[in-house]
């Protein structure tokens, strides 16, 4: 349709995406058949109707067990290749890549193969899609301070590759206070910094990742609406928040597409942009996540390029090249 048309040919960012995310079944199945190892579903049938989730953390549990068949750097190069197949094909011309190495050294697959692996498939990615990407490497917020100081100190021969630090993981009862520390010593050493915050978390947390980890942006922020206060200031900062409608909808975040606040976000002058989240699990990748929110809430061109826009002024890059893509 003219529609899906005008999506894919809107030059897009993509800010919020965990590459283990993007694990589609029929790759998890194959690199279970590579690796050896088992897997607790009998067919990719059955995987996608495991997809069905009532909160984040029911969600979690089946990201972390899938991503128990990346073992090796090109198991890691494949998941990412075929992120950047999907996301040329909808239009991303840049992505900045989240990734949680502790879900993979924890189970003794080494730091090197997989951002190694990662690395490999981004180079490619520019030279075969003209997509331009980076790292966000991502403390898993319900292991310990110690633990994301032990990921921080063996991300050090890559810290020139590595773009920013992210929090991820269950939300509630790990507020950003607890990685305050690791934050600031992750500034110090140079790197950007992200955090969920307002997903499933109060506006306290979101309050906490501004005053106390010192964020540049807010993935999903959702809950920011329920404070009036908090809302002003994330507009007075220009505080870009990476929304993510489909992921929304399958977290029962919002009840209803029908009632996503994408629009009443911007309608604040909230600098809010649309990314995929976890597109494996959600059922969707960017462009799916555009159009979704683009019927559920009849948003217009205007504002679809807005977001798009927003996912530039929004992203990492250097200003010189974020002016290139406006
Ligand atoms: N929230 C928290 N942790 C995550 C998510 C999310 O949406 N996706 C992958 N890890
Ligand atoms: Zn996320």
């Amino acid at each position: 349709t003219d529609l899906d048309a005008f999506i894919t040919g809107l030059p897009k960012a993509e800010l919020h995406l965990h590459i283990e995310g993007s694990l589609e079944p029929e790759l998890m199945f194959a690199l279970a058949e590579r690796n050896g190892v088992s897997i607790p579903f009998a067919s990719v049938e059955e995987v996608r109707a495991a997809y069905d989730f009532s909160n984040l953390q029911d969600f979690l549990d089946i990201y972390y067990a899938g991503a128990n068949v990346l073992l090796t750097r090109q198991d890691f190069h494949d998941l990412a290749s075929a992120y950047f197949a999907r996301a040329a094909a909808d239009g991303v011309v840049h992505a900045e890549l989240m990734f949680d190495p502790q879900t993979h050294t924890d189970r003794g697959v080494p730091f090197s193969e997989v951002i190694e692996g990662l690395l490999c498939a981004m180079e490619a990615a520019r030279a075969e899609h003209g997509i331009s990407s980076s790292l966000i490497l991502s403390f898993l917020r319900h292991l310990s301070e110690e633990a994301a100081f032990a990921t921080l100190a063996e991300a050090e021969p890559w810290l020139d590759r590595i773009e920013a630090v992210g929090l991820d993981s269950s939300e509630v009862g790990h507020p950003p206070e607890k990685f305050a520390r690791v934050f600031a010593a992750a500034r110090d050493k140079g790197l950007r910094i992200t955090a969920h915050a307002g997903e499933e978390g109060p506006p306290e947390y979101v309050h906490q990742a501004l005053d106390l980890l010192g964020v540049h942006r807010i993935d999903h922020g959702n809950r920011a609406l329920e404070d009036p206060a908090l809302i002003e200031r994330l507009v007075r900062e220009g505080m870009t928040l990476t929304v993510c409608p489909l992921s929304n909808h399958k977290l029962c975040v919002v009840d209803d597409l029908a009632d996503h606040p994408i629009d009443a976000m911007l309608a604040h002058g909230l600098k809010a942009t649309v990314n995929s989240d976890d597109p494996a699990y959600f059922g969707g990748y960017v462009a799916d996540n555009y159009r979704a929110i683009a019927m559920a809430r009849r948003l217009d061109r205007d504002a679809l390029a807005t977001l798009a826009r927003n996912s530039f002024t929004g992203s990492f890059l250097p200003d010189e090249i974020v002016a290139e893509h406006l």
